[in-house]
């Protein structure tokens, strides 16, 4: 089986706009979860402009599925970590700023920081997970840094996808089968939506989690939000 986390950062950057509380990203969350998916993500960037640190805070009252909070590991992130105690802390290597993930993590040059990092949030009693690129030796030393999971960067299997979709999935199979023979749990993300979702999922049997945002709000604003998941759970199932 193959888990859902709706990532909601849209629905908080929609609600920035005009200020106030509409729409109400507790209320989406728990939604969400009610129309079946398995956990939500959230990315709390620095200049807070899509989900607010308070954000995380009020969701973490009230969610009952996989909370997982991705972020750049900094005082602020680990203080949120350690403050709201997630299923699942994501490590991304975003620089501040930047419009969105768009590059894995180098392990090898950052191992000695990760392992740090990872340490203090599994004594947490928190999962670990690295968002990287289908790169072998990033996924080796992934798992020697100590890491529970890796979370594949998908957004160059979306661009190639629509040119041949044989190409563009085969490193993330072999990604996956490293992955899986070293013992690591393999999450994906970023640009899958309802045309390449099924087959990312058919060619990587062991694929536990997929962290899905843009297109499912995308795709809400025309079919509704519980259609949307509902979708997306039947490309999983
Ligand atoms: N995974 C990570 C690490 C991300 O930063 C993002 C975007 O916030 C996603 C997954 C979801 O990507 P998308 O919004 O394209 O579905």
């Amino acid at each position: 089986m193959t888990n859902l986390s709706v990532n909601i950062n849209k629905i908080a950057t929609l609600r920035n706009a005009r200020g106030g509380n509409m729409p109400n990203i507790v209320q989406f969350a728990l939604d969400c979860e009610r129309f079946g998916a398995n956990g939500i993500t959230v990315h709390p960037r620095p200049d807070e402009r899509h989900v607010t640190t308070t954000d995380v805070y009020d969701l973490k009252e009230v969610l009952t599925t996989e909370f997982n909070i991705e972020g750049y590991p900094d005082e602020r992130y680990m203080k949120i970590i350690r403050d709201t105690k997630p299923t699942q802390a994501t490590l991304v290597p975003d620089p501040p700023g930047v419009l969105t993930s768009n590059a894995g993590w180098d392990t090898v040059k950052h191992a000695h920081f990760l392992k740090e990092i990872i340490h203090e949030i599994h004594s947490l009693g928190i999962r670990s997970s690295l968002f990287v690129a289908p790169s072998i030796v990033h996924i080796e030393k992934a798992a020697e840094i100590g890491v529970n999971c890796i979370e594949l960067y998908t957004g160059p299997y979306a661009e190639e996808f629509t040119l041949d979709k044989e190409i563009a999935v085969a490193p993330y199979v072999v990604a996956a089968q490293s992955a899986k023979n070293i013992g690591l749990k393999i999450n994906a993300g970023h640009d899958l939506n309802l045309e390449n979702l099924s087959y990312f999922k058919s060619q990587l049997c062991q694929l536990d989690e997929v962290s899905i945002g843009h297109a499912i709000v995308c795709d809400a604003l025309y079919i509704g939000i519980e259609n949307t998941i509902q979708q997306y759970l039947y490309q999983l199932g």
